[in-house]
Order: structure tokens, then sequence, then C-alpha cells
């Protein structure tokens, strides 16, 4: 194995291309491909979809709907709940030839806290990923919209775990970079963003949502600008590393939120039409890189051609 590209909270990564949350299911991906994709594993780390503490079914269908140029979904979170994911979908993450994240989301600090506990002692964790898009049901805010809460959450869940904790940014917000200072703040190791933004379809021909949910989240092509602009925002205003993703198609796209401030980059919505497209925006950037014609900061430079 070459030696490790950079270091993201303590975390050798070999090259800077991670997946987002919720768009690769490696171990679907295993079935389908068998061990070729652990000799070929598109991403540095792997995040895991989000998981509760409880089961979840998910969100009524349809939860999909194509936009000119990105998608709108309403999956609402499907999931084994953490006994589940322990039990049954851990080990298998854990043959995968990279360091994992696992992704967490809970409505009060109280399910945090036990995600947190249950997650924060497996050794074959890496770090974890708060997803805080989600309402608290006690103060009835969305915590990723507020630094406040943001701030309090982290305060609690700091003390439990010696795990890097990354949170994962929303878009929904007016100051993004208020909350990621609040999460700073508060003991993260990272931040990522973006997750996707709040958006309605209307089924054709009627004056009904489309999705069963009503509404959804923005990913895709479409939120690329938001992405850029939100990541130069943050990276300026925090001095933990920033994961940019939103809209990743090629390697010049993430070479763009590297040079706004991005330590690393997530694929998300692109890897649903192509498997692959992690392996290949990493190939697209080590290409720039290596012509020296894109504005990735030098030190990418180098890392990427020591590899
Ligand atoms: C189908 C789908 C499911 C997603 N599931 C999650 C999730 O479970 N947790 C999370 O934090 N983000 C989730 N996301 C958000 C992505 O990780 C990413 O932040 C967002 O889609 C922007 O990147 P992209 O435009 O490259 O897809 C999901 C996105 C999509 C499209």
């Amino acid at each position: 194995m070459s030696a490790p590209g950079l270091e993201l909270c303590g975390i050798g990564l070999a090259h800077p291309v991670l997946n987002g949350s919720g768009t690769f299911d490696a171990i679907a991906a295993r079935r389908a491909f068998g061990d070729e994709l652990l000799e070929r594993f598109p991403f540095s780390a792997f995040v895991s979809k989000t998981i509760t503490p409880q089961p979840r079914a998910g969100n009524p269908p349809p939860r999909l709907y194509e936009t000119p140029s990105g998608m709108i979904n309403s999956i609402g979170l499907p999931n084994k709940g953490l006994e589940g994911f322990l039990a049954s979908d851990l080990p298998q993450l854990a043959e995968l030839p990279v360091p994992l994240i696992v992704s967490v989301m809970g409505t009060s600090r109280e399910e945090f806290t036990e995600l947190i506990s249950g997650v924060g002692s497996r050794d074959e964790v890496d770090a974890i990923e708060l997803n805080v898009s989600c309402p608290n049901v006690k103060s009835g805010l969305i915590v990723g919209e507020e630094p406040a809460e943001t701030f309090g959450l982290l305060g609690e869940l700091r003390p439990l775990t010696e795990k890097p904790l990354i949170v994962k940014l929303t878009p929904n917000t007016a100051a993004p970079e208020a909350v990621a200072k609040a999460a700073e703040e508060g003991g993260a190791d990272a931040v990522s963003l973006i997750n996707t933004l709040k958006a309605t379809a209307i089924a054709p021909g009627g004056s009904e949502p489309w999705l069963g949910a009503g509404s959804g989240g923005l990913s895709g092509p479409a939120v690329r600008p938001v992405a850029l602009d939100q990541v130069r925002r943050v990276a300026a205003a925090i001095r933990i590393p920033a994961i940019g993703m939103g809209g990743i198609e090629t390697g010049a796209h993430a070479a763009d939120l590297l040079a706004v401030g991005a330590a690393a980059v997530a694929v998300g919505t692109a890897s649903f039409r192509d498997p692959a497209a992690g392996e290949r925006v990493r190939r697209e950037l080590e290409g720039l890189a290596q012509a020296n014609t894109s504005s990735i900061p030098v030190a990418f430079n180098l890392d990427l051609r020591s590899n």
C-alpha cells in the first residue's frame, strides 16, 4: 500500500476523495462486484449511511425526483438502527480497505449519546460523523441550523469519545460559517458540507407534491455553486479541516473545492450514475495536480505526487 497522501483529523488517507454519506452502498457494491471492489475501492475513507438509534423504514414513496441538473431525494434515513448496524453492517464495513467513518443522527441529545456510546467504543470505527440536519424534539430547532444547538450538542458528546467527531453541516441556514465555528468551539475535529438543500417538486400536471414526504433535499450539479460558496465561507472561518462536497462530477470540480479551502472532498450523487465516479474523480484530480494546471494548493500537488 502507498504511503498516506494526507492526514485528516489524525486519519491517514491515501488521497483526498471520500464518499458522501448515503450515496454509496459498499455492502451492496461488494455483493455486485465481489473482491474487485476491495482491490479498487473508489474512496480513501468510507462514510456509512446515517444510522439512528432505532430501525427506520424511511419515508413513503415516491422518494426521488429528477431535476434538470440534479435530484431531489426524500429517502428518510432508512436503516437497521444502532443494534442492527453493529451486528450486521459493521463487520462487513470493517473489511473495506480504508478507514471507516460512521454517520449518526439523533433527535435528542440522549439519542446522540446512545449512538456515540455504541459506535465510539468500536475499534473498527475511525471517526464519527454527526448528521445534524434534524430537529431536536425538545427545542423543535434543527440542530445544524443553530450555532447554539450545535455547540450544546458537541458539549455533551465531546467528552464521550476520543474518536474524531466530524459535523456534517446543513446548507439550509443563513450563516453556515457561524454553525461551523460553534462546532469547532464545541470540540469538533472537522466539518463536512454541504448536505442537501431543501427542495420540493409538484407531480406532473397536478398540484400535489410529488414526493411522498412532501419535500426532500436537492443534490447533484445544481448545488455545486452553493457548495463552493459555503465551503469557501466555512473554511475561511475555522481552523479545523472542512470536507467539501456538493455536485462533484469531475476532478476539476473537486479541485475547485480544494482551491477554496476544503482539506478533502466527497463524491455523492455522481456515484449513483457511475459507481466508479469516485475513482475517476481521484484520477482526474491527480492528473490536474501532476500537470500543475489547477489551483490545487501546492501541498496537495506534492502529496499526490508522492503516491
Ligand atoms: C440519495 C441520497 C441519500 C443521502 N443520504 C444521506 C445520509 O444518510 N446522511 C447524510 O449525512 N447525507 C446524506 N446525503 C447527502 C450527501 O451525503 C451529500 O451531502 C449531498 O448529496 C451533496 O453532495 P452531492 O451533490 O455530491 O450528492 C444523501 C444524498 C442523497 C442524494
